[in-house]
């Protein structure tokens, strides 16, 4: 089959996804395409290589991230693949994230990333892409600009790091980060320690060896139906040989995907999106997948909207929670993959799963579990424990609460990744608020001898969400204060309009919409000694004052904002004036529920 992008002996065919590229460059579309075809030959092909189906594969390799060091020899291997299966794979790159390397936050360039993504999918001439990523923003603004090009698409994770040790431990990234660096705070572990687990947490390439972000997204994307079942792709380490048979295995499907041109726009439907969230849930997944989720479906035409934080719960409800994996169980990706994996899992849920969705196979989900051979693990496995069977869960249902009552989440809500907290006791809590204006507040007096502080306390922290702290910083896991660690407390109810780690655990409240920087938001009113109710069960966040006290409230700031006064808490009235990609950023930027995307890259278009 001619790509009839570079063919010059058949008439242009003007219809169809080339008809932008083919008009642009030059106006007269037969120049354009006499030009075009000039300058691939100048990369030596010949007529038979461009007269294959062309796989374009997105290269997100950067030196500035291990989550993706191994790109390059998936590059190769999916360039096999292609080959092997009559294809031309050309490769190009695209701005690339990580989560340590991407400052203020990943998250304030993941638009920009999809963007990038989008737009390149668009203004090059391939039939299908490969669209290589893992580090936790990347799997996302990848599929956001997927969905929007809507070419056909194929998804390859880099796959998670392998577990390093200390003395005699196993370790990874990013909980046992965390989880050390809040005993060196304690007192609990010395430099010299901590010093040496800096040289283990992230002993080989790949992402992050947990259930974080990256990991959740590789599950959702294979319950989405974007990678192929057949092989562990959401699972198989960064560093095996099986990482490189799967990058062949997808440029074979991408080869497929160019001719069958079954779209992500196609592919997808609402039934696709209730297995993700199913997935979502039975892995006690990132709190950042939720974000990311509503961000992914508020691109695709037909589905935006139909999908919100309230199906998140309703799924929630009946979803058990059955990967033993950190922050909510004990377990590292290795053993997620040893045990089975996606295919293992998937079975396990299959009662609950939507089997008419399609797949990227152009098969759909129950044919494709009917179909590849799947042989359960021995019952007497010592890994038997990692994916629990379906009626004897980690936790019965509802890893990940989404809260919608009470004056603090009644208006777009709260999330809490229940299975990760510490204290159950403080799933049902009420106390005392203490109030931190933003991240330099708190860094200021988070470890006061003065702070008026209790274990019952509830922290707050204000202005850290998408508009108030451009990039919705991971800033939710607030420390405990050092006087009450040193006691050794180790969890409190936490709230803030930010982010957690996907890696991190805790009783943590985040995403709290509208954000505090918003002059009528609840949580930007909030002051010290004010009682905060919450309960997980009732799905219930409440501060304990007056309708009449919060609205003089709410207007007393809003007088101060416009006056210019309050510490950081006038980004909402700065934003009309900031400069180049921030101030695009804060102009555009919605809210959590709605996926912190730009309003203008939604489906639903221009605000
Ligand atoms: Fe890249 Fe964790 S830092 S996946
Ligand atoms: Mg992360």
């Amino acid at each position: 089959t001619a790509n009839p992008d570079y063919d010059l002996s058949k008439p242009l065919d003007l219809d169809g996804v080339g008809l932008r590229q083919k008009l642009a460059s030059y106006g007269d579309p037969h120049f354009s395409l006499f030009m075009r075809k000039l300058f691939i030959k100048a990369l030596g092909y010949s007529e038979d290589a461009l007269s294959r189906p062309i796989v374009g594969i997105v290269n997100t390799y950067s030196s500035f991230n291990p989550c993706h060091a191994n790109i390059p020899q998936l590059i190769d291997a999916v360039k096999r693949g292609v080959q092997l299966s009559g294809g031309l794979a050309i490769d190009f790159p695209t701005i690339s994230l990580h989560e340590s390397f991407a400052s203020p936050t990943s998250m304030y360039l993941r638009n920009l990333m999809s963007m990038d993504t989008e737009e390149m999918i668009q203004a090059q001439p391939v039939d299908s892409v490969v669209l290589i990523g893992g580090c936790d923003k990347t799997t996302p603004a990848q599929l956001m600009g997927g969905i929007s090009a809507n070419k056909p698409i194929i998804h390859l994770v880099t796959g998670p790091m392998m577990p390093g040790s200390f003395q005699g431990v196993r370790i990874g990234a990013c909980t046992d980060c965390r989880n050390n660096w809040a005993n060196f705070r304690a007192g609990t572990l010395d430099i010299e320690d901590i010093s040496a687990l800096n040289e283990e947490l992230a002993p080989t390439a790949g992402t992050c060896g947990v259930m974080g972000t990256a990991s959740t997204m590789s599950c959702i994307l294979l319950a989405l139906g974007l990678m192929p079942l057949s092989l562990p792709s959401a699972t198989a380490p960064a560093v095996s040989s099986s990482r490189l048979r799967i990058a062949e295995a997808t440029g074979t499907h991408a080869v497929a995907l160019a001719k069958s041109q079954l779209r992500p726009q196609t592919l997808l439907s609402r039934e696709s999106f209730l297995n993700a969230i199913t997935v979502l849930q039975a892995v006690g997944g990132s709190t950042n997948a939720i974000v990311h989720l509503m961000a992914i479906v508020n691109r695709h035409p037909q589905l935006a909207g139909s999908i919100t934080l309230q199906t998140i719960d309703e799924i929630g409800r009946k979803t058990p929670l059955l990967v033993d994996l950190k922050p909510s169980g004990d377990n590292y990706m290795t053993d997620f993959h040893n045990a089975g994996g996606m295919l293992a899992l998937l079975h396990e849920l299959k009662s609950l799963l939507h089997l008419k969705a399609m797949t990227i196979t152009g098969r759909t989900l129950g044919e494709e579990l009917a179909h590849i051979p799947f042989r359960p693990l021995p019952l007497d496995s010592p890994l038997k424990s990692t994916i629990h069977p379906f009626n004897q869960p980690l936790y019965p249902a509802s890893s990940l609460i989404v809260l919608s009552k009470g004056n603090l989440a009644s208006a777009g809500g709260a999330v809490i990744k229940a299975s990760a907290s510490k204290d159950r006791s403080l799933l049902s809590h009420t106390g005392p608020a203490v109030v931190f204006s933003g991240p330099k507040d708190l860094a200021e007096r988070i470890d006061s001898a003065n702070l008026n502080v209790t274990p019952s306390s509830v922290l707050i922290l204000q202005n850290i969400g998408p508009v108030g702290n451009p990039g919705m910083p991971e800033a939710g896991l607030i420390p405990i204060p050092r006087k009450l660690a040193a006691k050794g407390v180790t969890d409190m109810l936490r709230i803030s309009d930010g982010r957690m780690s996907g890696t991190a655990g805790g009783t943590i409240i985040l995403h709290v919409s509208p954000e505090s920087a918003d002059p009528e938001s609840v949580l930007g009113v909030i002051q010290d000694g004010d009682v905060i109710t919450f309960d997980a069960e009732g799905r219930y966040l409440h501060v304990e004052i007056g309708e009449e006290v919060i609205r003089r409230r709410i207007e007393q700031r809003k007088n101060m904002m416009m006056m210019g006064e309050g510490c950081g808490r006038s980004a909402w009235i700065v934003r009309e004036k900031e400069r180049g990609y921030r101030g695009l950023y804060m102009r555009e930027v919605n809210q959590a529920e709605q996926g912190a995307d730009f309003g203008f890259l939604t489906a639903a278009g221009p605000k």
